[in-house]
C-alpha cells in the first residue's frame, strides 16, 4: 500500500461584510449594554452582511482571496467544500452556488453541516480524500449569514454571532508534515443545548411555529460554555498525542472564536496563553467561519511563519468538536 500523501494549505482568504454593528449600536436594540457584552466575551464589534448577501456570496469573496493567494485556477479545483449552517436555501447545496460564482467546473461539490465545528470538519474530509489520491485539490470555505437565524429580540443570543467567510485551498504534496491527524467528537445527546428547532422536517414552517419565534437560533449559554472548554481542551491534548507533538512545539493555537472567557479557559488548562491567537474582538462568533478567518490573518500579518506547527480547535452545536495540528510550510 502506498504511504499517505502530504497534504499542505497552499493558499487562504477571508471576506467580512462591509456594515459594522458595534456593542453600542446594540444597545439601542435589546436592554444590554456595551461593558456587559465586552466583560462576558471580549466581543466589541461584528460584521453584518448586506441584505442582499447571501452565505454563497461571503463564501466567494474568501473563495477568490484564497485562490488568489494560492495562485491557482479555479478550473484546477477537484473539490469544493462548504461547512455553513445558514446556507442560501436547503437545497441545492451553497457550494454548487459559490462553484458557479467562482467556475470551478471540474470540481465535485457539497456543504458539510457540523456549526461552528464545521470548517474543522471539512478540512479533515478534505484533507483525507487528498491523502487517498482520490483528488488533487480541495477548496474548503466556512461561510456564515448568522444573522439572518438569530433572534434580534433574544440578548441572550444576538450580541454572540457576525457573518463572515474564511477558505483555505488544499493541494497534495509541500515539505514537512503539512496538515496532519484529527481528533473529532459529536454527542448528539446534547443536541438541545444549541440549536434552531424550527423550520426543518421536525417543526415545519408554520405560522404557530414562526410566532414562537422556533426558526432562530435557540442557546443555554452557561452549559455550552462548560462544554466547550471541556471538548475543546481534551481535543488538543489528544490531537497533540496523536500527532506526537507536545505542546511546547506548537507555535500558534487558534480556537474557535466564541468568547474570549473560552478561550482564556483554555488557554490556561493547557498553558498555551502566550500563544493563542483571537479576533473575536472585531469579528464576534462567526460559526463555522471563524477558524477559517482567524487562520487567514494568522497567516498575513506574519504570526504563522514556514516551518511552525500550528494546533486548530472547534466546537459547535450537535455538540459537535475537534482538534487538528499542522505544519505550516509555504
Ligand atoms: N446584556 C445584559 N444582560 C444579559 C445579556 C445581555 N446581552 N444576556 C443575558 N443577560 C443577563 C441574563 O438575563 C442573566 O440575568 P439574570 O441573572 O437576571 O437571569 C444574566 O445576564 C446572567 O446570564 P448568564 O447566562 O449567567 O451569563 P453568563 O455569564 O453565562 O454569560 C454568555 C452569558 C451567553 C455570554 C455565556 O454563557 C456564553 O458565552 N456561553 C457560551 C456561548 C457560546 O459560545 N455559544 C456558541 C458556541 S459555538
Amino acid at each position: 500500500m502506498d504511504l499517505p500523501r502530504t497534504v499542505s494549505i497552499i493558499g487562504t482568504g477571508s471576506y467580512v461584510p462591509e456594515k459594522v454593528l458595534t456593542n453600542h449600536d446594540l444597545e439601542k436594540i435589546v436592554e444590554t449594554t456595551d461593558e456587559w457584552i465586552h466583560s462576558r466575551t471580549g466581543m466589541r464589534e461584528r460584521h453584518i452582511a448586506a441584505p442582499g448577501q447571501a452565505s454563497s456570496d461571503l463564501g466567494t469573496e474568501a473563495a477568490k482571496a484564497a485562490l488568489a493567494d494560492a495562485g491557482i485556477e479555479a478550473g484546477e479545483l477537484d473539490l469544493l467544500i462548504v461547512a455553513t449552517l445558514s446556507p442560501d436555501m436547503f437545497f441545492p447545496s451553497t457550494a454548487c452556488f459559490v462553484q458557479e460564482k467562482i467556475g470551478a467546473k471540474n470540481a465535485y461539490c457539497y456543504d458539510l453541516g457540523a456549526a461552528c465545528s464545521g470548517f474543522l470538519f471539512a478540512l479533515d474530509a478534505a484533507k483525507n480524500q487528498i491523502a487517498s489520491g482520490a483528488v488533487k485539490t480541495a477548496l474548503v470555505i466556512g461561510t456564515e449569514k448568522m444573522s439572518t437565524f438569530i433572534d434580534w429580540e433574544d440578548r441572550g443570543t444576538c450580541i454572540l454571532f457576525g457573518d463572515g467567510a474564511g477558505a483555505a485551498v488544499l493541494q497534495a504534496g509541500g515539505e514537512g508534515r503539512g496538515i496532519m491527524k484529527s481528533v473529532m467528537g459529536s454527542d448528539g445527546s446534547l443536541a438541545d443545548l444549541l440549536w434552531t428547532p424550527g423550520g426543518g422536517s421536525r417543526n415545519p414552517i408554520s405560522h404557530e411555529m414562526i410566532d414562537q419565534r422556533q426558526q432562530y437560533l435557540k442557546m443555554r449559554g452557561r452549559e455550552v460554555f462548560k462544554h466547550a472548554v471541556v471538548r475543546m481542551t481534551e481535543a488538543v491534548v489528544q490531537a497533540l498525542e496523536k500527532n506526537d507533538v507536545g505542546v511546547d512545539e506548537i507555535k500558534c493555537f487558534i480556537p474557535h472564536q466564541a468568547n474570549i472567557r473560552i478561550i482564556d479557559a483554555i488557554a490556561k488548562r493547557l498553558g498555551i496563553a502566550d500563544r493563542i491567537y483571537t479576533n473575536v474582538e472585531k469579528y464576534a462568533n462567526t460559526s463555522s467561519a471563524a477558524l477559517a478567518i482567524a487562520l487567514d490573518e494568522a497567516v498575513k500579518d506574519g504570526t504563522i511563519q514556514k516551518g511552525d506547527l500550528v494546533a486548530l480547535t472547534v466546537f459547535g452545536g450537535g455538540f459537535t468538536w475537534g482538534a487538528n495540528v499542522l505544519e505550516w510550510n509555504r
